[in-house]
């Protein structure tokens, strides 16, 4: 059997143990594979809600879970991928193309993103049935 890509791919960031607390670095150096074009987070997410829910055209994204947990579900129209994000020197790359949702936010958690582009309300695709449609335009499953 053809061994398959994955949807997302987790890049261990550079992490400085110290007795006075831990830092954690995103940088070109440190594998961010994009020039950081934008950052945002998001918190204060109460129990059982969800974020998400919408694939980029072009905009690449890296998540991490500074604090706190989540999970995000990647789906490329074909199949599905659910990475637990725990620990703050985790990053998740999301490359174009691919529909994802965050859940199960612990109490407290922190997803900070790193954006490749500037926000652009077009770049979004936000209604799995376009979603489905892009697809089959863009064949990029
Ligand atoms: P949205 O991306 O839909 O959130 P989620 O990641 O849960 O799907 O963004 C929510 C709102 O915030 C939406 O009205 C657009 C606005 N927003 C900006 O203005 N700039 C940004 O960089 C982002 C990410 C969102």
């Amino acid at each position: 059997m053809a061994h398959e890509k994955t949807l997302g791919r987790i890049i261990a960031l550079p992490k400085y143990d110290d007795p006075r607390g831990n830092l954690t670095v995103a940088d070109g150096q440190g594998g961010i594979p994009f020039p950081i074009a934008r950052t945002y987070w998001i918190t204060d997410v109460p129990g059982g809600e969800s974020r998400g829910a919408h694939a980029h055209r072009q905009c690449r994204e890296i998540l991490v879970a500074v604090s706190g947990s989540f999970c995000i579900t990647l789906d490329n129209g074909e199949r599905r991928e659910t990475y637990h994000l725990k620990r703050p020197w985790e990053a998740l790359l999301v490359e174009t193309g691919v529909w994802r949702t965050l859940e199960d936010f612990s109490s407290g958690a922190v997803c900070l993103v790193l954006a490749s582009l500037p926000f652009d309300e077009d770049d979004y695709i936000r209604q799995y049935d376009d979603y489905l449609q892009y697809l089959k335009e863009n064949h990029t499953k």
